[in-house]
């Protein structure tokens, strides 16, 4: 009975020790992208159903030959203690349950320092037989950057040009792929004819103005990938040249203006200026044209009578002093207000006026006999007297009646008229 029971229990540890202790790791390359958060997964599973003490611990060791292994951290159970080696503090973490056999790493922001080799390592006394330790590579890729998209050469009819794409970051070495759509953003039927697509370069040739239009580059690695546009507008040689010519002629046409502008002002304000000295000449006034001489004549012998009489003529002076004293009489003062009113309108009246000079004339005969008592009582009587004797000398010309008669301008036509 004894020896049975002995008997199932080296047949129970033969059993297990077929069994062994076993780590693994599903896959043997993991690839994250930079600065991303990962997990490296590890599980074990052994002969003991309740092992009393479990180590374990995960290294890295860089892929090249004759590395250094480096150890992450150690894990002890069951005092469930964990021992992170300070260049991997704050940002490594075991994720581990002893009876499920779960032993994963967990990495957060791994960097391109962290492309290595990681093993993954458990030790269990009286189960250190079969595989304790399994490895895993970690390839760290980065994101392509956003690529720069540029064009090289005249964007004209006829013209080869290139169009370049590239980021400046990716691992693995990005690769490039160009799209485009034609002016109205449409995906274009044919791709141009002649194109290469090498190395980001897009090469075009004898580019037309189908040409034209929005042109995408996707630069792409295993991970990500990230796009850049350019506007491209074909246009004919002629036009540089055309715009050219049209701003010259612009600016031709905007001076020449500006010169006649100038001209003109200057005409103008030369004439305005002469005009101005014409005027300051005494140029024959424009407002006399129109006025009856004679009358004009008068009014304005009147208007000197004050300042200029010890120039005039002795008999000028008392002719018109016999004419300005007809105002004292009654016919001939109503008769002068009537004139005075009918200047509007003189030329229609005129031969009305020469009616009102007959009257007048008649009138002056009566007046002359008057004007004699009068001009004594002026100041300058001695003059008057020395006229008067001078006058009578000259009997012949002062004989008659109608010489005594006002003086009449120079330009009054009509006076010898009235003399018959
Ligand atoms: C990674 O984990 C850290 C905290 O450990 C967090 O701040 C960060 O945002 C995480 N990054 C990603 C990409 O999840
Ligand atoms: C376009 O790229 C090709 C190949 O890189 C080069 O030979 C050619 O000179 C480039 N053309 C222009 C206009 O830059
Ligand atoms: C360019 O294209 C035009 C028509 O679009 C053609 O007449 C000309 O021969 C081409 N030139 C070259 C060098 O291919
Ligand atoms: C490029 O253009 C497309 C549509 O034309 C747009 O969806 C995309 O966001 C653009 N990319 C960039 C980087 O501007």
């Amino acid at each position: 009975m004894e020896g049975r029971i002995s008997a199932l229990a080296v047949l129970c540890l033969v059993l297990s020790s077929v069994g062994a202790l076993k780590v693994t790791i599903p896959e043997p390359q993991y690839e994250f992208a930079r600065g991303d958060n990962i997990t490296l997964p590890c599980s074990f599973k052994s002969t003991l159903a309740a092992p009393r003490l479990v180590i374990i611990s995960w290294s890295a060791e860089a892929p090249t030959a004759n590395a250094k292994e480096t150890l992450i951290l150690t894990y002890y159970f069951p005092s469930k203690l964990t021992d992170i080696k300070s260049m991997y503090e704050g940002r490594v973490s075991l994720d581990v349950s002893i009876p499920t056999g779960k032993a994963n790493l967990k990495l957060s922001s791994i960097t391109l320092a962290d492309n290595k080799v990681f093993e993954c390592r458990v030790q269990i006394p009286t189960d250190d037989e079969g595989t304790p330790a399994a490895t895993v590579r970690l390839v760290v890729l980065v994101a392509p950057s956003t690529p720069i998209c540029k064009t090289q050469g005249k964007a004209e009819y006829g013209q080869n040009i290139n169009l370049t794409c590239v980021s400046a970051e990716g691992s693995p070495t990005p690769t490039y792929k160009w799209d485009s759509r034609d002016v109205r953003n449409m995906p274009r039927a044919a791709p141009h004819p002649r194109t290469t697509d090498k190395g980001g370069i897009l090469s075009l040739y004898n580019i037309t103005k189908d040409t034209s239009g929005i042109y995408t580059c996707t630069s792409r690695n295993k991970i990500r990938s990230a796009t850049c546009n350019i506007s491209l507008a074909v246009m004919p040689p002629s036009l540089t040249f055309g715009s050219t010519a049209i701003i010259a002629v612009a600016v031709s046409a905007v001076v020449l203006i500006a010169l006649i502008v100038i001209i003109f002002c200057c005409c103008r304000h030369r004439k305005k200026k002469r005009e101005e000295e014409e005027y300051a000449m005494g140029v024959p006034g424009e407002e006399f044209h129109d006025k009856e001489p004679a009358r004009n004549g008068e009014r304005r012998q009147a208007d000197r009578d004050e300042d200029t009489r010890v120039d005039r003529d002795p008999n000028e002076e008392r002719s018109q002093r016999g004419y300005d004293s007809r105002k004292d009489n009654d016919e001939p003062h109503s008769d002068y207000d009537d004139r005075r009113s009918e200047y509007d309108d003189r030329r229609s009246d005129y031969d009305d006026r020469r009616s009102d000079y007959n009257d007048r004339r008649s009138d002056y005969s009566d007046r002359r006999d008057r004007n004699s008592d009068r001009n004594e009582r002026h100041d300058d009587e001695r003059s008057y007297n020395e006229r008067r004797d001078r006058r009578n000398d000259d009997d012949d010309r002062y004989d008659e009646p109608h010489d005594d008669r006002p003086p009449v301008p120079n330009n009054k036509p009509l006076r010898r008229d009235y003399d018959d």
